[in-house]
């Protein structure tokens, strides 16, 4: 089969079928062909097969599945097997095993659960690393390395305190400076010595969990050692096979490491695409979640084009309720990942396994291989249209709107005790803004502070609560330029260090308001604002705020706020901030932005699109635009677009009102 650009894949696990594998790994090639498959990811959790015992490695069923790939036509996506350990490992190396937050060390079992500091944990993994880069450098077969599987890390061991300690010590050199920036006078928890630092306990009486300069600093110290271990593994593999690219697959939102960071230090991005659809209308509100993952996750890889590296052809199985995803869920959640600069749809798993605990899971193939099941005829059916749609891989986007989401940020909030505490929802509100702008047909860059803004013609930034070193600046300098900006309630309210600010806030000028206080609402709490001649309700976030020298556009209607402004305009020299003092329904958030973003000239990719329909585009090097029109809706809906755009599928030149199937994402060319 001719190598295809576009990837079609799944993680692929034959080692647990090696007993079988005259008929089964025969049947599974077989199976691929018929499906389109052109890509197999390997070896995530083969640590046990390939070292049974300390020291002592086989590699002969690799090269097996290696080469069986190589002669059916089909890239590796080799991994490194850091995800799950031997259980001989344990018992050698009790280092290797985590320790949970009340210092209590992990027992065997499970996966994603070494400790990153244990010695004997990075010699193994390097020495593993080292083979199998040695071992397949010149593999024909080799397409990418998949390190590790879905990393996380927070290991509270002796060691991981030492490492906490001395990045603390690089951080802020003398301990007087770490005392000053967690202002540790209150409650008298000014250190003497850098070894007095315990890392944080989970919400508990045991030691440290209120600070929340102490928390952030904790959580950066673990994003930053797992990223300082993702480096080690990935040594070798540069060392040994320098044009091999090197990915890791992400978690979307998942809060425990900064997917910025990581996401810089990689080729390409990858991530494991889990929406629980359900077959009725609360399917747009899950289609526009999956859809600001995949910005946010193209944005992590810096805009380029990414990989979807799992997804399910069925119902997961961990769930509570494990509800079956419709007819036409595969090719629509493909096409999808494509629409959002996507270059590959890949699936968990390629065939199930007899036991286990993912047993029941979805999969391309049940145990019995049968090519009869809804799965498999609907993977083909996708690998098909990925054949078809070839052109467009390697193709980028480039939206002119930006939106912030920052790990920083995140963690500042998740700690900060103010407003609705422990829950302030930030992932919630950048998202809601993601959907008003998507609504409002942009195509919208997720990225964060440390991004290059000079790109986008509007910078949205909601709840901006804690403001990185510098940030403020290069904000105030895009709107000083002619950008647009947009901020909210709880923007700027704390420094890198989470700290508040003695003198005048470094937003102030931008947004040319004075923020006095924020409201937390409760039930029975309400007020709204104009805008449109709707009154539009307000829910859970009020700020209360004095214009200095910014313009009022509409203001709070009720309670002892009733005038004080909602949402305010102020121009700094070519460009505008705009600053949104109150948090507001997705509706009013879309036409808003309709009006706005408009006003300063920045057209959406499509205007006027019916509810539950959004646009994006990639673009060939040639510069050819591919526009996707995705209908989340359980019913077609008429969409008025621009004429001469041609179907890629049917050839079919638009005309004006264009009917997008249920379900369905279209794709233009034009
Ligand atoms: C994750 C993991 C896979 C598998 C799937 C099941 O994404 O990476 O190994 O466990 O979940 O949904
Ligand atoms: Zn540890």
């Amino acid at each position: 089969m001719a190598a295809k650009r576009f990837l079609h894949g799944a993680d692929y696990n034959p080692e647990q079928w090696i007993k079988y594998k005259r008929e089964v790994w025969k049947q599974d090639m077989e199976r691929a062909k018929q499906a389109g498959v052109n890509e197999l990811s390997v070896g995530i959790f083969s640590w046990s097969f390939l070292e049974p015992e300390d020291g002592v490695y086989d590699f002969s069923w690799l090269d097996e599945v290696m080469d069986m790939l190589h002669e059916n036509g089909i890239r590796a996506i080799l991994a490194t097997p850091s995800g799950a350990r031997p259980p001989w490992m344990a018992k050698k190396y009790p280092s290797v095993l985590r320790m949970d937050h009340e210092r209590k060390p992990n027992v065997f079992g499970g996966r994603h659960n070494a400790c990153y500091s244990s010695p004997d944990f990075r010699r193994k993994v390097t020495e593993i690393n080292t083979q199998l880069a040695k071992r397949y450098a010149n593999h024909p077969a080799l397409y990418m390395w998949h390190v590790s599987n879905e990393y996380n890390y927070e290991c509270h061991c002796p060691r991981c305190q030492e490492a906490f300690r001395d990045w603390l010590r690089a951080r802020y050199h003398t301990i007087d400076n770490l005392n000053d920036s967690w202002w540790n006078t209150f409650w008298s928890h000014r250190f003497s010595d850098f070894s007095q630092v315990e890392s944080p306990t989970t919400p508990s009486m045991l030691g440290e969990w209120e600070s929340p300069n102490h928390n952030l600093a904790w959580r950066r110290f673990c994003s930053d050692h797992l990223a300082a271990f993702f480096e080690l593994e990935c040594e070798p593999l540069h060392k040994y096979t320098p044009n091999i690219p090197v990915t890791a697959n992400l978690m979307h939102t998942f809060p425990g490491l900064d997917y910025f960071d990581l996401g810089r230090r990689m080729d390409v991005v990858s991530w494991d695409n889990y929406p629980r659809w359900k077959g009725d209308e609360e399917d747009v509100a899950i289609s526009a979640a999956t859809s600001f993952k995949h910005d946010l996750m193209r944005g992590t890889g810096g805009q380029k084009p990414f990989l979807m590296m799992e997804s399910c052809p069925g119902a997961v199985n961990w769930g509570d309720h494990n509800t079956l995803p419709p007819p036409g869920t595969v090719l629509y959640q493909g096409m999808q990942a494509l629409a959002h600069g996507s270059d590959s749809v890949q699936y968990f798993q390629f065939r199930a396994g007899r036991g286990g605990s993912e047993q029941f899971h979805g999969a391309v193939l049940s145990p019995d291989g049968s090519d009869q099941t809804r799965a498999f005829r609907e993977v083909s059916e996708t690998g098909r249209m990925l054949e078809k749609l070839d052109e467009i891989a390697g193709s980028k986007t480039d939206n002119k709107v930006a939106l912030v989401y920052d790990w920083h940020v995140r963690w500042a909030l998740d700690y900060a005790w103010l407003g609705h505490r422990f829950d302030q929802k930030y992932e919630e509100t950048v998202q809601a803004h993601h959907t008003a702008l998507t609504a409002a047909g942009y195509g919208v860059d997720v990225i964060d502070q440390l991004s290059d803004l000079t790109p986008y013609k509007a910078v949205v930034a909601p709840m901006l609560f804690l403001l990185r070193d510098g940030f403020a600046q290069r904000l105030t300098n895009f709107a000083k330029a002619g950008g647009v900006v947009m901020l909210t309630y709880l923007s700027g309210y704390v420094d890198e260090e989470d700290l508040r600010y003695m003198d005048t806030p470094p937003l102030e000028a931008l947004t040319g308001v004075r923020v006095d206080e924020c409201d937390a609402f409760t039930h029975g709490h309400e007020n709204s604002f104009l805008w449109r001649d709707v009154q539009w309700p307000i829910k859970e976030v009020a700020q209360l705020s004095t214009p200095i020298t910014a313009q009022v556009l509409a203001d709070y209607q009720q309670q002892f706020y009733k005038g004080m402004p909602t949402l305010t305009r102020n121009a700094v020299e070519k460009g505008y901030c705009y600053t949104l003092q109150a948090r507001t329904h997705i509706d009013c958030l879309t036409a808003v932005y309709q009006d706005l973003l408009q006003s300063h000239g920045i057209e959406p990719l499509v205007g006027g699109l019916p509810a539950g329909v959004i646009a994006t585009a990639r673009y060939g090097a040639d510069g050819q635009r591919y526009l996707f029109l995705l209908n989340s809706q359980r019913e077609p809906v008429s969409a008025a677009l621009p004429a001469g755009l041609t179907n890629l599928l049917t050839g079919e030149t638009t005309q004006g009102d264009t009917v997008l199937n249920a379900f369905s994402v279209t794709v233009f060319r034009g």
